[in-house]
């Protein structure tokens, strides 16, 4: 039997302002990539060659959200990716240097000066902390000094040490009340679990709002595809300890997807995304496959003309509300593709969205992959969709090995560096949610109410009728 739904997207709806006792401010932006990884900031990039490689990963972690490095490229390059997302910043080393009791002065001063370091751990043959030396401590050395170790170290009952698991800033107190600036961490054994420098967490503070795992290193997504290497390349990125994959097809509503997930699911340890969908039974198929969280959107992409060339598609609000319906609320939907302004992040995230992604805002910063192009004294960067020609006669499958694209190439406006552009995104949402009186982006979703639009509403919504005289930082006309 025929069926027909209407669909809609961003730009048919507003929102229905409400009361409100909410500042700005005081809005909690925290939400989920997908069941167990957090976002202090609801944003994700897109796992696109002109997106999301390391810098951008890197750029867009330190304010809170969440970059999935692409995977067209060889395993070993993709892994190499996620591994300087991760080695990027940390304050918990877990495998430090570590010396002997019996090991000698000289060597200890050796590796310090070999490896840049200033304290090494003492442990005895079973892993148990018995000890640290540092510079303070060899400071006053002789040359020919045939002393060892635990001669010079400072002893066990003068030890100043953490629990694995302990807040960054509770480290600094206890390391400023104690005067140290290395703090070893011990499991309830004594055994050494790992070590904190006080010079590693008061970088990590430069940036607050980080999303950071427990050891304080950046977090970062990986994509995968469900053919070729995907099983070895899912390994490797777990290995690499990437904090989540990212099944990355055209069309996630497929047999190959539901079947990598489901060899995929009881062999991985992190959580898997997948997709893209946009139906209410997609949704289900692949929850019930596993799916920690689930990617929403074909084609509304900036760069997408999947919709036009096959047909397909649906217009993205109703896929967000009618995937975000279908499912738990344990389980995140990204809404991926077609965002342009702050204030469709606010609608997505209102429509059931637990977070945004984001293509082509993102490809215009500075961080991103793409060439910088001056044309007329503007300057722009390059984008294009992982289904155009070029991508597809570079190798790209995620559309298929074929030669009927359904993406193009185009330039973007340079929009300056990713914390920049931050800035702006996180005001716009967070004056979005004061309009309507909600602290957490789960409160957004409980029962705002959605305006249907006409071309007249979204033309009155624009800027009409005036000549801009000053470009506004988070405005372009369409
Ligand atoms: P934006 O609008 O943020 O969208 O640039 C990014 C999303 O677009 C999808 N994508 C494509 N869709 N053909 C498509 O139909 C393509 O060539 C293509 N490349 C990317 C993808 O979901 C991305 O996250």
């Amino acid at each position: 039997m025929r069926k027909i739904i209407f669909g809609y997207t961003f730009d048919d709806y507003l929102l229905v302002p409400a009361y409100s006792e909410v500042l700005p401010d005081t809005v909690d932006l925290r939400s989920h990539f997908s069941k167990r990884v957090m976002l202090n900031v609801p944003i994700a990039s897109a796992p696109m060659d002109k997106v999301t490689t390391h810098p951008l990963a890197i750029a867009i972690a330190k304010e809170g959200g969440i970059g999935i490095i692409h995977r067209k490229m060889q395993l070993e390059k993709e892994v190499e990716e996620v591994k300087k997302v991760k080695r990027h910043q940390a304050y918990v080393i877990l495998a430090p240097w570590t010396l002997r009791p019996h090991n000698t002065v000289v060597e200890a001063k050796n590796l310090m000066q070999e490896k840049g370091i200033s304290g090494i751990p003492i442990i005895n043959d079973v892993g148990v902390l018995v000890g640290i030396i540092t510079r303070r401590n060899i400071q006053f050395m002789r040359n020919g000094d045939t002393s060892m170790v635990q001669d010079v170290m400072t002893q066990k009952e003068d030890l100043i040490t953490g629990q694995m698991g302990i807040l960054p800033r509770d480290a600094l107190d206890i390391m400023k009340r104690n005067r140290v600036e290395k703090l070893p961490l011990v499991d309830e054994h004594y055994h050494l679990a790992g070590l904190i420098t006080a010079k590693d967490v008061k970088k990590s503070e430069e940036f607050p709002n980080a999303n950071v795992d427990a050891c304080g290193r950046l977090i970062v997504g990986a994509a995968i595809g469900v053919t070729g290497d995907f099983f070895e390349r899912a390994h490797a990125l777990v290995e690499a300890r990437a904090d989540v994959l990212v099944i990355d097809t055209a069309h996630g509503d497929s047999k190959n997807v539901v079947s990598a997930l489901r060899r995929l699911r009881p062999a991985i340890s992190i959580d898997i995304v997948a997709g893209n969908i946009a139906t209410a039974s997609a949704a289900i198929r692949l929850v019930r496959e596993g799916a920690d969280g689930l990617r929403v959107g074909i084609g509304p992409g900036s760069v997408c003309t999947t919709r036009i060339v096959t047909g397909n598609g649906v217009p993205q609000m109703t896929a967000i509300m009618d995937v975000s319906d279908a499912v738990s609320d344990d389980i995140p939907v990204i809404a991926d593709g077609g965002i342009e302004y702050s204030g469709q992040i606010v609608k997505g995230l209102a429509g059931g969205a637990s977070c945004v992604m984001l293509g082509k805002i993102m490809a215009g910063t500075h961080e991103a992959p793409g060439k910088l192009i001056e044309i007329g004294g503007k300057q722009f960067k390059d984008y294009r969709g992982m289904g155009s020609l070029a991508v597809l006669n570079e190798g790209g499958e995620r559309y298929g090995a074929k030669a009927v694209p359904e993406g193009v190439e185009s330039i973007v406006d340079y929009i300056g560096t990713v914390a920049k552009v931050f800035e702006q995104l996180t005001g716009g949402i967070r004056q979005g949610m004061g309009y309507q009186g909600c602290t957490t982006v789960k409160m957004l979703s409980l029962s705002p109410t959605f305006c249907r639009i006409t071309a007249a509403g979204l033309r009155e919504s624009h800027v009409h009728g005036v000549h801009i005289t000053n470009e506004a930082p988070n405005y372009k006309a369409p």
